[in-house]
């Protein structure tokens, strides 16, 4: 492929591509990620519209850590400011001839519209509710390092379902790997039509923890609820918080992931996220550079052999 827009585009082979090549990224003392020189004389930039602290600080190191020249755009700072369009931005970069462009944008399909207009390979690093392909990636890999397998599981992903982008993408990928999906969160926080990616959906946090060997908790997206009715923080805890009682419910070797940014008290209790006994919370975010450079390095070698294709076929 040329771009990485979502999981929906995956093949289940490229995903265990992927995350095989991720693996080879992580050291086996996991204290470090290797270096490799896959990106060397490239560039790539970084456009993040919304905000963000894991997924753009884990592209830049996964940048830095192939050898890409990288460069950081600041939205703030930028002629954004001045009423230039995405599109006009994507294009002024453009022609500055980078060979990655890793944007993240608040508007869902933004990247996609994007990607057909630029020469270069597209990341998707989250477009509003749509998708957030490499966030799925490494919360596959790092089930798949503390399950050791990434099929036949029970994954619970709870909380504020509708506007989570990283919920669409991994019940995407976990349905592609033949995982069974729950879906727990208030019915104003369920999107129509999940039924038809094959999952169950739960009211009932403890009906829906049941058996699950993996409990993915969410935050309340409260910048895309538009008026959406939620309840206050202190009854959406009480009834879909994840604390060391409803976790009892989950199997007992049960782990307990989160993407983050957190909001302890809120959908998950501090102590409980900071276990490190139940908690892979910190290797999702160690995951993340690895897979970041996998998809990185397997779109660099996507481009390079187009690239030669375009130079034998012009000779
Ligand atoms: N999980 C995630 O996308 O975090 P950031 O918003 O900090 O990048």
């Amino acid at each position: 492929a040329k771009h990485l827009l979502g999981i929906e585009h995956l093949h289940p082979t490229e995903i265990v591509t992927l995350l095989d090549l991720a693996d080879t990224y992580v050291d086996l003392n996991r204290r470090t990620i290797k270096h490799s020189n896959a990106l060397a004389g490239m560039t790539q930039i970084n456009m993040f519209f919304e905000n963000s602290t894991r997924t753009q600080a884990s592209f830049e190191l996964a940048g830095k850590r192939l050898g890409a020249d990288v460069m950081n755009m600041s939205v703030a700072q930028s002629s954004v400011k001045k009423g230039e369009t995405l599109m006009d931005t994507a294009m002024t970069l453009n022609a500055m001839h980078p060979d990655l462009l890793v944007v993240r944008h608040g508007s869902s399909g933004a990247v996609n519209l994007l990607a057909d207009k630029v020469n270069c390979a597209v990341l998707n690093a989250g477009d509003g509710k749509h998708e957030h392909p490499t966030q799925a990636l490494l919360d596959a890999l790092t089930i798949r390092r503390a399950k050791g397998r990434l099929h036949r599981l029970t994954v619970a992903i709870c909380g504020d379902i509708a506007h989570s982008r990283v919920a669409r993408s991994n019940l995407i990928l976990l349905g592609k790997m033949e995982n069974r999906v729950r879906l727990i969160g208030p019915p104003t926080l369920m999107p129509a039509g999940v039924a038809e990616f094959g999952c169950e959906v739960y009211d009932d946090m403890r009906a829906g923890l049941e058996g699950a060997d993996v409990v993915m908790m969410l935050r309340l997206q409260k910048e895309r609820m538009d008026g959406a009715f939620i309840p206050s923080e202190r009854e959406y805890y009480h009834r879909y918080g994840l604390d060391a009682e409803k976790l009892l419910f989950a199997k007992e070797d049960a782990i307990v992931m989160h993407p983050g940014p957190m909001n302890r008290g809120v959908e998950i209790d501090g102590t409980l996220a900071d276990d490190i006994n139940r908690s892979v919370i910190q290797e999702q975010v160690e995951m993340g550079v690895a897979v970041r450079m996998a998809a990185m390095d397997l779109l660099a070698r996507n481009l390079k052999a187009a690239r030669g294709a375009k130079a034998a076929g012009d000779t």
